[in-house]
């Protein structure tokens, strides 16, 4: 198998590449990537020197680059995507510009190109909130935030795709997703890097929005398991199983870390925030043979630990690029001082 894995040095993505180079021997992996303050080419590292895969950076966008890198590929999976709801809230356009323009980008590469299959990794936020009950791939897409429209907006294009070309195109839609190497503007390991720097962590609102939580290595085996086993045309949910509300997440983290309970600040809510995310994923589960593995309270822990004992990952990006501090700055001193 020769893949593209487009968008594959951010969180989930790079989890995807260094997981299936160690799963599968005779896979080759080129990592695409337009590396946005996101993208992190030492979350790659340990697999640079590995001759079976080889990074291109480019964006999604520039379909003559992505056709270059995609030559001779078997498939392309799709990370790529600006990804944080609260920037989109501050700064939408560009979240239309790659979620949807640039899937598009991308099935035109697939379509001029006759690839085999394309994979897109979507969220469950294309549903919106659910107050009570679950929602499964055939209901409606409500989403509320400019991220969650523009991921929409990318699904309505794949699935348009399959129906009027016929393209062998699968969608994932995963739950709120934790583990290693994941950006520290989101909020599991931003209050657990704030509360090893003895800052505040900024819970939004009363912190009773639920989100249904679900282990990146977990994330990654559905995705393979889309790209193996999912019929062309159709959408698979993926989530944890592990609905907490954030409360309870920032509860864990002060009790793993052993800090007080007034770390925690309450700080403005975030503008039409979601308050519940829940899906059911029985069509993974029979379609795929895919369900989650790890366990919730010891996969947080595991991943607490993981911050604790990388410090130098994570302070790089928050402290030696001028990017973090603006953004942190822009968004919670205008939160904290309402
Ligand atoms: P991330 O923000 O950590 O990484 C996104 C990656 O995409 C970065 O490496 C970035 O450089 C790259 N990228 C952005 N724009 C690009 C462009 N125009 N061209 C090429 N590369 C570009 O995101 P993540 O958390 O790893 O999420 C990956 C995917 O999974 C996204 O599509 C997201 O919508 C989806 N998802 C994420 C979660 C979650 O909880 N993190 C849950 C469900 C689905
Ligand atoms: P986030 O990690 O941004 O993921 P998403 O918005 O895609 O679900 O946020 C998860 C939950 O945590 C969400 O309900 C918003 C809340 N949150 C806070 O309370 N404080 C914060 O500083 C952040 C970033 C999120």
């Amino acid at each position: 198998m020769r893949l593209l894995v487009c968008g594959g040095a951010g969180f989930i993505g790079s989890d995807f590449v260094r997981r299936m180079l160690a799963k599968h021997p005779d896979w080759e992996i080129v990592c695409f990537d337009k590396l946005t303050y996101a993208g992190n080419p030492d979350n790659l590292a340990s697999v640079a020197d590995d001759a079976r895969y080889s990074f291109v950076k480019g964006d999604i966008r520039d379909a003559e680059t992505v056709a270059a890198a995609a030559k001779g590929a078997d498939a392309i999976v799709n990370f790529a995507a600006e990804t944080h709801v609260d920037r989109s809230i501050d700064e939408p356009t560009s979240f239309l510009v790659t979620d949807i323009l640039g899937t598009h980008a991308l099935l035109e590469v697939v379509r001029e190109m006759g690839i085999a299959k394309m994979v897109q990794v979507s969220t469950d936020e294309v549903y919106g909130s659910i107050a009570e009950g679950s929602f499964c791939e055939t209901d409606r897409l409500a989403p509320s935030s400019p991220y969650s429209a523009s991921k929409a907006g990318g699904d309505l294009q794949v699935l348009a795709y399959h129906r009027t070309y016929g393209l062998p195109v699968v969608i994932t839609r995963g739950s709120n997703t934790y583990g290693p190497y994941q950006y520290p503007e989101k909020l599991v390991p931003l209050f657990v890097t704030n509360a090893l720097e003895g800052a505040t962590m900024p819970l939004y609102g009363d912190g009773r929005n639920v989100r249904d939580w679900l282990h990146v290595d977990d994330h990654c085996d559905g995705i393979e398991a889309a790209l193996l086993r999912g019929r062309d045309g159709e959408v698979y949910n993926l989530g944890g199983g592990n609905e907490r509300t954030n409360r309870e997440i920032a509860t864990i983290i002060l009790d793993e870390l052993g800090c007080e309970a007034s770390m925690i600040e309450r700080v403005a809510d975030r503008p039409g925030h979601d308050f519940r995310y829940s899906i059911i994923c029985d069509k993974a589960r029979e379609e795929l043979d895919w369900s989650p593995a790890v366990d919730f309270e010891q996969g947080l822990r595991d991943t607490i630990r993981w911050y604790a004992s990388n410090e130098p990952w994570w302070s790089k990006i928050k402290h030696h690029t001028g990017e973090f501090a603006d953004w942190h700055r822009r968004w919670y001193e205008e939160r904290t001082a309402k």
